[in-house]
């Protein structure tokens, strides 16, 4: 079960990604606001070595400019529209810098899931700055980090042994329990497809979490906690907030 109160931790992904442009500070703000325990970010790095939250490695989809983030220095990416390509009430949104979510978690007292983007991109000493900055704000305890390149979570765990590691994953891994001891990892983050029961029991009986991604529809989310997954990484955190209502937990 969930290390909080014996319930399932919200984890917003993106965000309030489900209403509002994903990462950014409204959509952390608004996810907040709905009541979710924690915020699922993506973790890019600009072209000056600054950690911005970002989910392709590429601005297009998101902001109004083009090209790869890493090509950016920041000053560059503050002049991009990272709400503008929601809908145009959005506009005037910017990309965040990791710092402005760590003061909003720290003020709002939630916590942290950083994913690092490091799987097409490789970001020269990624997870030394973003540990450093997660550990200056006094925030080591409420983060968990993922990424679907797990020699950058070994890495992680090389660096800071006791800051939680999660290795995410879309396929059915064979006995993937056992492969994330061997990782040193904390957690598991299956895509929900990959999750099943025996999954999890496998998972508990190694001491690992399992916080699974990217669930929207309630149904599946109740289905998912009465598995027992320890976390549920959701676009909508106030559907989630309803179904651990209605299931008492
Ligand atoms: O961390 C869960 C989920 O965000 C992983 O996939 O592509 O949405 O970052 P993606
Ligand atoms: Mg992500």
């Amino acid at each position: 079960m969930s290390i909080l109160n014996n319930a399932v931790i919200n984890y917003a992904h993106r965000g309030a990604s489900g209403n509002y442009p994903e990462n950014t500070m409204l959509a952390f703000a608004k996810a907040v606001e709905m009541g979710c325990d924690g915020i699922e970010t993506d973790v890019q790095m600009t072209r000056d070595g600054v950690l911005v939250l970002i989910h392709d490695e590429r601005v297009d989809r998101t902001t109004n400019g083009s090209g790869l983030v890493k090509d950016y220095s920041y000053a560059e990416l503050c002049r991009l529209d990272a709400g503008l390509w929601y809908g145009a009430s959005f506009a005037g949104a910017g990309i965040p810098r990791a710092e402005e979510l760590l003061l909003l978690a720290r003020d709002a007292g939630i916590r942290l899931n950083f994913e690092i983007k490091n799987g097409i991109v490789q970001y020269e000493f990624i997870e030394e700055k973003l540990i450093e900055l997660i550990y200056s704000y006094g925030w080591q305890d409420l983060v968990i980090l993922s990424s679907f390149n797990h020699y950058s979570m070994v890495h992680c765990k090389e660096i800071a042994p006791s800051l939680k590691t999660g290795l995410l994953y879309m396929e059915g891994l064979y006995r993937p329990g056992l492969y994330a001891r061997t990782a040193r990892a904390d957690a598991l983050h299956p895509y929900f497809y990959a999750v099943n029961e025996e999954i999890i029991c496998e998972a508990h009986s190694e001491g690992l979490l399992v916080n699974t991604f990217t669930i929207n529809d309630p149904a599946a989310m109740r289905r998912l906690v009465q598995t027992g997954v320890d976390g549920i990484i959701t676009n909508y955190p106030d559907r989630l907030r309803s179904v651990m209502a209605e299931l008492n937990c």
